[in-house]
């Protein structure tokens, strides 16, 4: 089998968003704090009639839908989410409702969670699986669901929500080059949900900043090391045509890029020009523990720009408009990048960075071919349809989030309710969460 990787992909997120400039003046932080400071627009949230079940529910639905795939022709199907709800049952036990209608059972895979690393760890499954002996010839199935929510404080406007769905097979125009790879998985509690009774996570902010940096940087050295002993030459940022990052916030994705600029710097690489070079010249001394610190070092960002322009800014856009949706954020900058530039990739490498907390982060790559309908960059664009779904969303002020999150609190881990069933805002085709019995079992329907 050749070139196998991503075949299809369908993103679904909550209708319900609050824009960042208004969470400010709500917040009573200073003006410029989310927007600029963080670098985000607006963010997306689940209200009490949809969860991380009914969005991966949705979107496995309508992939299937759209590129006419049968239920059948799937043989493994694999989740990642660190969203808990059943604990031991995993989400894609749920998801095999789609499939045994249609009398196919036989589908290996469960959930895998680490922070937002999970969805990276299920599409390294689905891909070894089809590369391997055990492949029997059918798809498989990749989906991302989280809803990222956090207590009041600072951390609550990096929140966000979507779901997405991947279909995975040979003669892939989205084929992972799997000898050029890079992990760093190391234990630190930067990030961690300790509390089984609350949704939120328990967060060391500045720490998990810092962790991701170092993660990055220790992924991509070990990237180059890997590319340079394939290839025979050192690998920089020139050597692809965009740098998609798991987008916490848009803050650290320049941040991020930045720091392989610098790293191409340290490593003496062409791509930095002599301007450039004389800019970064005094920072040449420092250890990379003050690197992370240093506020000077920010000039990087600056020199970095305009590379940030072509090879970065594309991909910021879904994650800018809906927030840190966790282990579909990496995925949905990759459909930005689909949606702003589809068959103009083909032929383009596209590097990866996932990052999940606590910690566990690979750097990997794309290469981007021309594929077969229904399986090309423009009919996923199309099908994506990100414009549309973007533009049909429902701001709603940050007090009606603040009571939205409120009612969710009381409703975690809770049993004998039932929802509103208000589906006024969902588009047809949409699953909703109706009850939750006294055996804490959960009850969907379809708008
Ligand atoms: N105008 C412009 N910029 C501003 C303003 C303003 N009015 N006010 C603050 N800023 C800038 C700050 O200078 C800072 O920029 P810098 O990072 O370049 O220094 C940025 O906005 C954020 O301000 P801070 O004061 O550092 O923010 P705070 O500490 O309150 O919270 C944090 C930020 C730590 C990211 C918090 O939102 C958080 O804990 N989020 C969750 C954890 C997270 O997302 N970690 C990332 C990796 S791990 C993961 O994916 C979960």
């Amino acid at each position: 089998v050749k070139d196998v990787g991503i075949l299809a992909m369908d993103i679904y997120f909550p209708p319900n968003c609050v824009l960042q400039e208004e969470l400010e003046t709500h917040d009573g932080v200073s003006k410029g704090k989310y927007t600029i400071g963080l670098g985000q627009d607006s963010m997306a949230f689940c209200t009490e009639v949809e969860d991380v079940i009914s969005m991966s529910l949705t979107v496995v639905k309508t992939l299937l839908k759209n590129y006419n795939i049968d239920p059948k022709c799937i043989g493994r199907l694999e989740v990642g989410s660190e969203t808990v709800i059943d604990k031991s049952k995993s989400i894609k036990t749920w998801l095999m409702q789609i499939f045994e209608e249609c009398g196919n059972t036989d589908i290996e895979g469960v959930d895998s969670s680490n922070a937002c690393y999970g969805g990276t760890a299920a599409l390294f499954n689905c891909v070894n699986w089809a590369e391997s002996n055990s492949w029997d010839g059918r798809y498989g199935l990749v989906v991302c669901t989280d809803s990222a929510v956090y207590a009041e404080g600072p951390a609550r406007p990096t929140g966000g929500a979507a779901a997405i769905a991947m279909l995975i097979g040979p003669n892939a125009p989205i084929s992972l080059e799997s000898k050029f790879r890079g992990s760093h998985m190391a234990h630190v509690y930067d990030f961690y949900k300790p509390d089984l009774a609350s949704e939120y996570p328990v967060v060391d902010g500045k720490l998990s900043q810092t962790c991701y940096l170092m993660a990055l940087d220790s992924c991509y050295k070990t990237f180059c090391k890997r590319y340079e002993k394939i290839e025979g030459k050192p690998f920089s940022i020139v050597d692809a045509d965009s740098f998609v990052f798991h987008s916490p916030y848009n803050k650290l994705v320049q941040k991020s890029f930045a720091r392989l600029y610098y790293n191409d710097f340290l490593r003496n690489c062409s791509i930095v020009d002599k301007d450039s070079r004389e800019k970064l010249e005094p920072y040449l001394g420092l250890s990379s523990e003050e690197s992370y610190q240093s506020r000077d070092l920010e000039v990087c960002q600056q020199v970095a720009k305009p590379l940030y322009d072509t090879k970065v800014q594309p991909t910021t856009l879904i994650p800018k408009q809906l927030g840190n949706m966790y282990t579909a954020s990496l995925y949905a900058a990759f459909a930005s990048v689909v949606h702003n530039k589809h068959d103009a990739l083909v032929g383009q490498r596209i590097v990866m960075f996932s990052y999940g907390s606590g910690m566990t982060s690979t750097m990997f790559s794309f290469k981007i071919n021309e594929g077969q309908h229904p399986f090309s960059l423009t009919n996923i664009a199309s099908i994506l349809d990100i414009s549309n779904k973007l533009e049909s969303r429902h701001v709603v002020p940050p007090k009606k989030f603040v009571e939205a999150l409120k009612l969710m609190e009381h409703r975690y881990g809770a049993k004998d309710f039932v929802t509103s069933q208000d589906t006024r805002l969902l588009v047809p085709g949409t699953y909703y969460l109706t009850h939750v019995d006294s055996m804490y079992r959960r009850f969907y329907a379809v708008k």
